[in-house]
């Protein structure tokens, strides 16, 4: 059993890795500002601090009264377009507040961090998406990930610090006992905003764009089961654990998390078409900016280094998860307004 701070644990993919770890027998601390997250989404079993990473004082309190012996760090804005319209918030928070966290678990000697990274850092791909492709990213969301990459690294070779930073392809579901799912509000993404207009909440959906070079048109996206996401970083964590620093230098290393395949929005409609039987309306818009065409993993170095595979690769187990949830909790965790 190890003991492991969790931060962004109220958050959709931070709260699957919450109760994942938890259900292995962890102890588990989730640090959340609860400006995104949600309290109900953290698991019974965890301790729960409400602290803002940008708080250095509390930030410094809270992992004094945890000492863990690993930090996963999940706290983050993400949304795209936002992160062009107020940059400084995104660099502020996601640059800004990994500083912070760093510097405390440096002051504590904590060995072993796992960072939430993102496709975003490589921008549009050109070839095979593998760990080894230019970082280009095209918005401050994906620069201000980048940053914080790099400040890790820097900083792992500095301290002696283990560091994996794990870049997420489009994470999606739920947890499959129905106990937590994505709440998002406004929600942004398509699997969830695919299944409101399958169940009559709100408009139909747009599709952003159908004049993609793809076969139809519409972009293509690696959809990532949280639950499989979630699994990988309890492994990362064994691996780090394990891991000898090479002569105190610390240890860093990057892995993509997807399936290695990916679905269009034409499938996906499809998908939640046929996992819900309801029609799906929806409409074609204007393409959204920044998306780039085709965004799939080359996830050959997490399965051959970690030996992890997803238990959830079908697309359709990540639309019945998050349906089963989405069904059960029409107003989410119902802590926010609708
Ligand atoms: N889409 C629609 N209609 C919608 C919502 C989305 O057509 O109402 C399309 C988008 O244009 C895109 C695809 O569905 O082509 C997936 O869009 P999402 O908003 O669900 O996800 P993104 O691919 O934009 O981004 C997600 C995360 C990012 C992360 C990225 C990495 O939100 O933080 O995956 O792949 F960087």
């Amino acid at each position: 059993m190890s003991s492991i701070v969790i931060t962004g644990g109220a958050g959709f993919v931070g709260s699957h890795a919450a109760k994942v770890a938890a259900e292995a027998g962890h102890q588990v601390t989730v640090l959340d500002s609860l400006e995104l997250g949600h309290r109900a989404a953290v698991p019974p079993a965890a301790k729960f601090i409400e602290v803002d990473l940008l708080d250095i004082a509390a930030l410094t309190a809270a992992l004094e009264a945890s000492r863990p012996e690993i930090v996963m760090h999940f706290s983050a804005y993400s949304q795209v377009g936002e992160s062009v319209q107020d940059p400084v918030k995104y660099y502020r928070n996601n640059v800004g507040g990994t500083a912070n966290l760093l510097a405390v678990a440096n002051a504590l000697s904590i060995g072993s961090f796992i960072f939430s990274s993102t496709a975003a850092t490589y921008g549009i791909p050109e070839g095979v998406l593998d760990e080894t492709h230019p970082t280009n990213p095209i918005n401050p969301y994906g620069f201000s990930k980048l940053c914080a990459e790099r400040m890790l690294r820097d900083n792992a070779f500095s301290t002696g610090m283990r560091v994996i930073s794990f870049r997420y392809f489009n994470v999606a579901g739920a947890a499959p006992d129905g106990s937590i799912g994505e709440d998002h509000s406004p929600e942004t993404h398509l699997i969830p905003r695919a299944i409101n207009a399958a169940l009559g909440r709100g408009q139909p959906l747009q599709i952003f764009g159908d004049d993609y070079n793809t076969p139809d048109g519409t972009c293509i996206r690696d959809y990532i089961h949280a639950q499989d996401l979630a699994r990988a970083h309890l492994i990362g964590a064994e691996k780090l654990a394990a891991v000898t620093p090479n002569h105190g230098r610390g240890y860093f290393d990057l892995m993509n998390i997807g399936t290695g395949s990916g679905h269009s929005v034409m499938e996906v409609v499809s998908a939640v078409r046929e996992v819900t039987g309801l029609d799906v309306p929806f409409s074609v818009t204007e393409r959204r900016p920044g998306d780039p065409p085709t965004l799939v993993a080359n996830a050959d170095k997490i399965q051959r280094e970690l030996s992890w595979r997803p238990k959830f690769p079908d697309i359709r187990d990540s639309v019945r998860h998050a349906f089963g949830w989405m069904r059960g909790h029409p107003n989410g965790f119902g802590d926010r307004a609708k």
